[in-house]
């Protein structure tokens, strides 16, 4: 900006603060109204509506989805492709607080008197980044699976066996999904990766037998699965040996 526009813009500013009311205390008692306006509403909504229930809660269920609201898609999806937990504070907490502090100081390290996007370059692409990022993780993030499911091609050897074995597979599938084996073992895409070792091939390094001993009578920490009802068991027995 060169000298004659800052002092045709000085000179501006000038003429509106004359004219204008200031901030302090117009505009703020104007937004205090229309903020005890709208809580008013909704306490008024909320008395003659009364509060929308969930469904009961059930202590025992297996197949809780923990899931975030849609807005907070993006912190859930950043919090799911952690490698590391360590950095679960750090991801969750500091970077965007990080980012409130930055949008907070902006008055005082952005003080561009430019309001036309394509001369504020930087401040536009930023913008753009971060909505575009927060798009991007707010999807990946919403078309996330749940834990409890387990999300595999059936091998093709079990379709040619016929639909009973694609029965026992898909039991088997469900089985092992809502018995939390990838909390520690990775199977093609899903679970996590340890402490238990991976899971994706596990029929052409161990027969079926092998598999049944291992859940029977596992090595610390996994737990013994023994007491799983006999068809789970032997559906997730089936469902690991025909991974080749
Ligand atoms: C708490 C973590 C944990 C859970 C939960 C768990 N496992 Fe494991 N699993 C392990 C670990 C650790 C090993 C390695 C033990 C060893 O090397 O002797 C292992 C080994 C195995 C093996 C042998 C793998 C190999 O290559 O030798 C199989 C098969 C297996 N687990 C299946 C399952 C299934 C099926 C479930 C769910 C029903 C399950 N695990 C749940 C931790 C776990």
């Amino acid at each position: 900006m060169n000298q004659a526009e800052k002092e045709e813009y000085l000179r501006e500013y000038g003429i509106l603060k004359s004219e204008g009311k200031p901030f302090f205390p117009y505009a703020i008692a104007k937004d205090s109204l229309m903020a005890v306006i709208v809580i008013a509403v909704i306490i008024a909504a909320s008395l003659v509506l009364g509060v929308q229930m969930g469904a009961k809660v059930n202590a025992a269920t297996s197949s809780y989805d923990p899931r975030p609201d849609w807005y907070f898609l993006f912190l859930f999806e950043i919090l799911r492709q952690l490698p590391v937990p360590d950095l679960v504070g750090l991801a969750t907490i500091g970077i965007p607080t990080l980012c409130m502090i930055l949008l907070f100081l902006l008055p005082f390290y952005d003080r561009s008197p430019e309001r036309r996007p394509e001369r504020r370059p930087v401040a536009t692409f930023s913008a753009i980044f971060v909505m575009g990022a927060m798009l991007f993780l707010t999807i990946n993030g919403a078309e996330a699976g749940t834990p409890y499911q387990l999300i595999f091609k059936t091998p093709s050897s079990v379709i040619k066996a016929g639909p009973a074995a694609v029965a026992k597979f898909e039991g088997g599938r469900l089985a092992i999904a809502e018995s939390g084996c990838e909390a520690c073992h990775t199977i093609g895409s899903n679970g996590n990766p340890g402490p238990g070792p991976e899971l994706t091939a596990i029929g052409a390094r161990i027969p079926a037998k092998g598999i049944a001993k291992t859940l029977v009578n596992p090595t610390y920490p996994m737990p013994s699965f023994k007491r799983l009802p006999p068809k789970k068991f032997e559906a997730i027995v089936y469902f690991l040996s025909q991974l080749k």
